[in-house]
């Protein structure tokens, strides 16, 4: 059933191109996004966007997305501080829940707190029969297939797939998209199935570094814009299975605070497409080698020419359209999980203390 893979956790990593392609296909006909018909963003004034651990990252990358793209304002939160901050949901909000189960107590216990106060409630689910999915007035299948790992995976990069197409029909529904716009979307899109399968080729250099990763007992992740959520996860991800400390920060958040834990023996993983923003990225990661810190910069080979001098290692990512960026570099942040948890030998797929669905709060 892992199908020759040694865990249900590479397995589900390694469907992400296959899985990905279908979501894809399914979301796009004839040139057209094809969502469901009762998605029509034209009267949505704010999203509210709720999940709980990897679901909520993806929906802090979604808002970065709808922000920029559609000019919708988005706030972001935490099922299990939601429900009981009962925030005000004001006119014409629209309430989005993301989760693979779509069983998790918190998550639904918000969604039913906006029953009847959200304009629409919109479910972001991986299970079609599950609770979250039969609450919702539209529910939008993510089409992961099942997921056995109890690290998210390929559940995150569908989630955020379907999450990029809403917010493209968003954009559109509200003109803020040309023709051409939306053609090249679409075609970048078609092409990411492509560039995840590219991207799994680095898993060799990652299992390498993995190694002396696994000796650490802290690691720092950093991320800007868009990839901060990518810091983040690629942080949850490393603690769930390899019980090694991480933590995720905004790039620019460095100063403020983890700065002072920087030392010889602290790895930082700075996940930095060549974007718009990368020279402050970089002047961040050179504050880290000024005080001797590990930095490992995961890129693109515009990038890593520009900033790799000086780094302890670097990975070479394909490079990518901002826009799909987050979707792309989430598979460093699943491989350099995967592989350090090999490395020390821990229980990939049935992490201690953790369970798949998380049914009681
Ligand atoms: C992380 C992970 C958890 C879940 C979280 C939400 O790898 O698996 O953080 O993402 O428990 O679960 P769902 O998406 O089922 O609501």
């Amino acid at each position: 059933e892992k199908g020759g893979f040694k865990h249900f956790m590479a397995k589900e990593i390694a469907e992400q191109p296959v899985v990905l392609a279908e979501a894809i296909q399914r979301g796009v006909a004839n040139g057209t996004l094809n969502l469901p018909e009762d998605m029509d963003f034209s009267k949505v004034e704010r999203l509210t966007m709720v999940a709980c651990g990897t679901a909520y990252y993806a929906c802090v990358v979604a808002k970065y997305w709808f922000e920029k793209v559609a000019g919708l304002p988005v706030e972001v939160d935490v099922a299990s501080e939601f429900r009981y901050r009962e925030p005000p949901i004001t006119p014409n909000t629209w309430a989005v829940f993301v989760s693979q189960s779509g069983e998790t107590a918190d998550t639904l216990a918000a969604l039913r707190f906006c029953q009847g106060k959200a304009a629409k409630i919109v479910g972001v689910v991986n299970v079609p029969t599950s609770s979250i999915a039969r609450e919702s007035d539209i529910a939008l299948p993510i089409r992961a297939g099942v997921e056995v790992g109890v690290a998210s995976t390929k559940a995150f990069t569908c989630q955020l797939t379907a999450l990029a197409l809403m917010a493209l029909k968003a954009a559109q529904d509200r003109g803020r998209l040309t023709a051409a716009e939306l053609a090249q979307y679409i075609a970048d899109l078609s092409a990411l199935p492509g560039l995840v399968n590219q991207a799994l080729l680095i898993a060799p250099e990652v299992s390498r570094v993995a190694k002396e990763l696994a000796e650490a007992q802290d690691i720092l992740f950093l991320g800007r814009g868009p990839l901060f959520p990518l810091a983040m996860e690629g942080a949850l991800k490393l603690k769930e299975i390899s019980y090694i400390h991480a933590e995720g920060y905004a790039s620019g958040e460095l100063k403020h605070g983890p700065i002072a834990l920087i030392d010889a023996h602290v790895p930082v993983v700075v996940l930095a497409p060549r974007d718009a923003l990368f020279e402050k990225t970089v002047s961040n990661m050179q504050e880290v080698m000024a005080r001797h810190g590990k930095v490992l910069l995961i890129s693109d080979a515009a990038g890593l020419e520009e900033a790799g001098m000086g780094c302890w290692r670097t990975i070479t990512m394909p490079s990518v359209p901002d826009f799909l960026a987050p979707i792309l570099y989430a598979v460093p942040a699943q491989l350099l999980a995967y592989h350090t948890a090999i490395a020390k030998g821990t229980d990939v797929d049935q992490p201690r203390n953790l369970a798949k669905s998380v049914t009681v709060e």
